[in-house]
């Protein structure tokens, strides 16, 4: 193999890097929008490191048990999914120390003017900003430094991190060029296929949520097959037969949502689903949603209680992705410090 080309767009080989808050349990959402992207990119071949953000999840408040078990799930749930721990890296951000280190770096990269267009903080934070933990406001430079600390090219997903990658760019060019250094790849958004944003069961112009307080408005993935079925079954909808072209789920939000879901599940295209069921009534289009979110659902449900039973098992797996994130990303550390300034004289035991 030759040597890479030494130019910003080539120099890098192509990584993957994504992470899932375990802030509660995973979504419908998560699944079509990430996780089950996250299993095709392995499966293509690409490198992927995957990575649960319990440092991201604690800029709200998480109670410490609780996060200790979500993580846990979240992990489970990634493998049940078709994350391979061998295959891929799985670990827990807060294992890998170069990932708040970096952060800081990039606190003293990033400006404030940037991180107020935020619109995640602005929705998180509420009327109440004052009363925000400084961590949610610093939040998408953590997260640029979880995908720059492993110089990832590719960062799959959903809609609602468009922003942050974008900022994330900004910071790499900044760094890039405030040290006169071509150090940081410039990354590239996955945001894919036909369900990007799910949005809630019960109101179809907001998005799906873990911490929607609704449990009625998501697919968990740990509903039994009876729990899927009547959520769907009672999921908004208008008094309209889905319509015959794509065009016609226009101003149609709680019906578009049902048939994005049904193309994301189905891998099909939404004009292959409308074309399926123009005409059709809701009353027959539900079941068959229904069916179909139960068959691809409930073997991923069934595979995470089965690895919740061994969760030693699941935090072994978890140290071991990290002592390999850790050996990509310690390096580049030290070279970021190196680039920085920074006398790194100490022996390392
Ligand atoms: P979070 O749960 O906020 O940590 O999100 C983890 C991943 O799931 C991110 O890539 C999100 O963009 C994606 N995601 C979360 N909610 C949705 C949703 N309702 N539709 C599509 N993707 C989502
Ligand atoms: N901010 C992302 C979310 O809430 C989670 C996340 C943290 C992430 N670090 C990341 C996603 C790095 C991709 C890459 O959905």
């Amino acid at each position: 193999m030759s040597e890479p080309v030494q130019t910003p767009q080539t120099k890098f080989a192509p990584r993957i890097f994504s992470g899932i808050q375990p802030s509660g349990g995973l979504t419908l959402g998560n699944y079509l929008g990430a996780l089950k992207r996250f299993v095709q990119k392995q499966d293509e071949g690409i490198e992927t490191i995957y990575c649960l953000v319990d440092m991201h999840a604690i800029t709200v408040w998480q109670d410490p048990e609780k996060l200790r078990q979500q993580t846990r799930e979240g992990a489970a749930a990634f493998i049940a999914a078709g994350i391979d721990p061998a295959r891929s890296i799985l670990f827990n951000q807060s294992q890998v120390s170069a990932h708040a280190e970096l952060a800081w770096i990039f606190n003293c990269v990033a400006r404030l003017g940037w991180m107020n267009r935020m619109t995640q903080f602005k929705d998180k934070a509420g009327k109440n900003a004052e009363a925000a933990s400084l961590g949610l406001y610093a939040y998408p430079a953590l997260m640029a430094a979880d995908i720059m600390a492993y110089h990832a090219t590719m960062v799959p997903v959903g809609e609602d991190q468009k922003q942050h990658l974008e900022l994330t760019r900004d910071i790499a060019i900044k760094f890039n060029n405030d040290f006169g250094v071509d150090f940081f790849p410039v990354v590239e958004p996955l945001i894919e296929g036909a369900a990007t944003r799910v949005m809630s069961l019960r109101d179809g112009t907001k998005k799906m949520s873990k911490s929607d307080p609704s449990d009625q408005s998501r697919i968990n993935l740990t509903d039994t097959a009876d729990m899927i079925a009547a959520k769907i079954r009672k999921a908004k909808t208008d008094p309209e037969p889905l319509p015959e072209t794509v065009e016609g789920l226009k101003d149609r939000p709680d019906a578009r949502n049902l048939v994005n879901i049904y193309a994301g599940l189905s891998d099909l295209t939404v004009d292959q689903v409308v074309a399926e069921f123009a005409g059709a009534q809701f009353g027959t289009f539900k079941p068959a949603l229904a069916d179909l979110a139960v068959a691809k659902l409930t073997p991923i449900t069934t595979e995470m209680n089965r690895l919740m039973q061994d969760p030693a098992e699941i935090d072994r797996i978890l140290g071991a992705g990290a002592e390999r994130a850790d050996t990509i990303a310690h390096p580049i550390l030290e070279q970021v410090y190196d680039i920085t300034g920074m006398i790194r004289s100490r022996r390392r035991g």
